[in-house]
């Protein structure tokens, strides 16, 4: 098969690491890719939006499969593109991908479907939801409709910053037109939990759990990111847990889609809080998480190549997901200032000392190669260290031991990437 994966992150990385170890893979290209996908796959200069390159490109080199990993390109219709062109792909249509692409749709389907999720309102106008406000218990939750780069919640403890978050997300616009409605949602309280799915519209299989660490500093502290760090499986996800959440969340959500005429294949990512009434859906995400992927692939035993077509032909039943009884953590190393004003463009070092060390592995998400062909820093969140354990602190201290490894210009993780939860 000759595969594209649309995408240039740490979770792409992860993918295209994982999908070249496929025997059925003949060559593998990414739009755009990065320094670290280079190593897997052909990287080509497309941008992720650029639909009409991208199916050019596709039918120019005979693609038998595209993969499009971000929201943007999902929730725009990347899938619907390459469809319209006779040219399969991974994802779910624009239709589907709503199901991320606007809270309010998401807080509505789960309210007609039952499905368990926090009380909430959805604003059009600023002046009503201060009107709400004025009499809504606190704490409370606001968030941008739209998309916002897993950075527009609000969690607001005063009436006082409710009022000034109605003014940063629908008249300040801080998020432009993902604010222009809004959803006010019941606080609650609970462990997190990610929960990624294969779905082929019908059927839908579970993969192993996993936890995202979404706040910048140590000790949950600083600003909201699109992740710092992630371990697998998460202790708090248990057989109970599990199989409330295969009866009333996962099996529905999928029906519920195909009842609204929305029929859903590709990846559902379930943001669970695990609240004393029990389970309740937080977000949904049309797409893999990054960076859980970093660490629910890397223990996954299936050749995804199989998954991927399985979801595409609608023939999931027929796929049993395996994966390792084993942990895996993975520490973001990003670049100082994060996620608010930062520099790129230093130099990294110390690739190497990752080559042949089983269970161990570098992922990048901000890099590229600068004019003289050196790694250098190019985002944010630059690199995704994973480490493999038999338990999770055993990963947690290969993780952090292979952090080391890496040296590059303002250097910056967190240094408690599931830490509470082993000593818990
Ligand atoms: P979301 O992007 O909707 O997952 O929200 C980002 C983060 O905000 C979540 O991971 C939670 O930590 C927090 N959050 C979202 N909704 C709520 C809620 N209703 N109650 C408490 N915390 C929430
Ligand atoms: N790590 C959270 C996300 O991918 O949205």
């Amino acid at each position: 098969m000759k595969v594209l994966i649309v995408g240039g992150g740490g979770r792409e990385h992860a993918i295209a690491w994982k999908a070249v170890q496929s025997p059925r893979v003949e060559k593998l290209y990414c739009a755009p890719g990065n320094a670290g996908i280079a190593q897997v796959a052909e990287c080509v200069d497309i941008g992720v939006m650029d639909f009409d390159a991208q199916v050019a490109f596709a039918k120019e080199h005979g693609i038998d499969l595209v993969i499009v990993g971000p929201d943007d390109p999902l929730a725009a219709g990347a899938v619907d593109a390459f469809e319209a062109a006779g040219i399969r792909a991974f994802g779910p249509r624009k239709n589907a991908a709503i199901l991320e692409g606007s809270k309010a749709f998401s807080k509505d389907l789960m309210k007609k479907y039952n499905i368990p999720t926090a009380g909430y309102e959805t604003f059009d106008s600023p002046e009503e939801a201060l009107a709400y406000i004025e009499h809504a218990p606190m704490p409370i939750v606001l968030k941008a409709d739209g998309l916002a780069l897993g950075k527009g919640v609000l969690i607001c403890n005063t009436r006082e910053e409710a009022k000034d978050g109605v003014k940063t997300l629908m008249l300040d616009k801080q998020f432009g037109s993902a604010g222009d409605r809004i959803v006010v949602e019941e606080f609650m309280t609970g462990r997190e939990v990610s929960v990624l799915s294969f779905v082929d519209g019908k059927t839908i299989k579970i993969m192993t759990s996993a936890q995202d660490h979404k706040r910048a500093k140590d000790g949950d502290q600083g600003l909201n990111t699109g992740g710092m760090g992630t371990f697998s499986p998460s202790p708090f996800y248990t057989e109970e847990v599990d199989s409330f959440c295969r009866n009333y969340i996962y099996q529905p959500t999928v029906d519920a889609m195909r009842a609204e005429g929305r029929e859903f294949q590709g990846i559902i990512f379930f943001g669970l809080m695990l609240t004393e009434q029990g389970p309740k859906v937080l977000e949904y995400n049309a797409r893999f998480g990054d960076p859980e992927t970093q660490v629910v692939l890397p223990r996954m035993k299936n050749d995804i190549m199989d998954v991927f077509e399985a979801c595409v032909d609608g023939t999931l039943d027929q796929v049993e997901l395996e994966f390792e009884d084993n942990a895996a953590v993975c520490v973001v190393l990003a670049s100082a200032g994060y996620p608010e004003h930062y520099e790129k463009g230093y130099k990294m070092t110390g690739f190497e000392n990752f080559k042949d060390k089983d269970g161990y592995y570098v992922f990048h998400a901000g890099s590229k190669f600068d004019a003289e062909g050196n790694i250098v820093t190019n985002g944010g969140r630059v690199l995704g260290v994973t480490a493999k354990g038999a338990t999770l602190k055993e990963a947690r201290e290969n993780a952090y031991k292979a952090t080391e490894w890496i040296e590059f210009g303002n250097k910056y993780m967190r240094h408690d990437i599931g830490k509470a939860i082993d000593e818990a």
